[in-house]
C-alpha cells in the first residue's frame, strides 16, 4: 500500500473538509473527533463535491440532496444516495497526513 502526502495536519481545521487530489483522485480530507478521514470527494448520487458539505457525527452531508456518508465506511445513511463512496486509509506522521488511494477500504 503506497501512502502519499495529502496535506499538513496543521492546515486541517476541525469539521472543515479540505479537497485535495492524489493521482487524479479527488479526495475530501476531514479532521473530526480526533481523527483524520479521507473520503472520495464525489457524491455517489451525482457529480457533486462532498467537501462543500457539512460534517457532523463522523459523517459528511452532501449539500445538494442531503444524503450523509459515514466517514469511516463511506456508506450513505439515507436516500437519495444508495451506493457508498470510497474511503481511503490515512496515516499521520508528524505534521504530515498521508493517504493511500491504491486500495480502498
Ligand atoms: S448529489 Fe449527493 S445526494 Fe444527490
Amino acid at each position: 500500500m503506497t501512502y502519499v502526502r495529502a496535506a499538513a495536519l496543521s492546515e486541517l481545521e476541525e469539521d472543515t473538509p479540505k479537497r485535495v487530489e492524489i493521482d487524479g483522485t479527488p479526495i475530501s480530507l476531514v479532521r473530526t473527533e480526533g481523527e483524520v478521514f479521507a473520503i472520495n470527494d464525489i457524491c455517489s448520487h451525482a457529480n457533486v463535491s462532498l467537501s462543500e458539505g457539512e460534517v457532523e457525527d463522523c459523517s459528511i452531508e452532501c449539500w445538494l440532496h442531503g444524503s450523509s456518508f459515514d466517514l469511516r465506511t463511506g456508506k450513505p445513511s439515507g436516500l437519495p444516495a444508495t451506493r457508498p463512496v470510497p474511503v481511503y486509509p490515512v496515516k499521520i506522521e508528524g505534521d504530515d497526513v498521508l493517504v493511500s488511494v491504491t486500495q480502498e477500504s
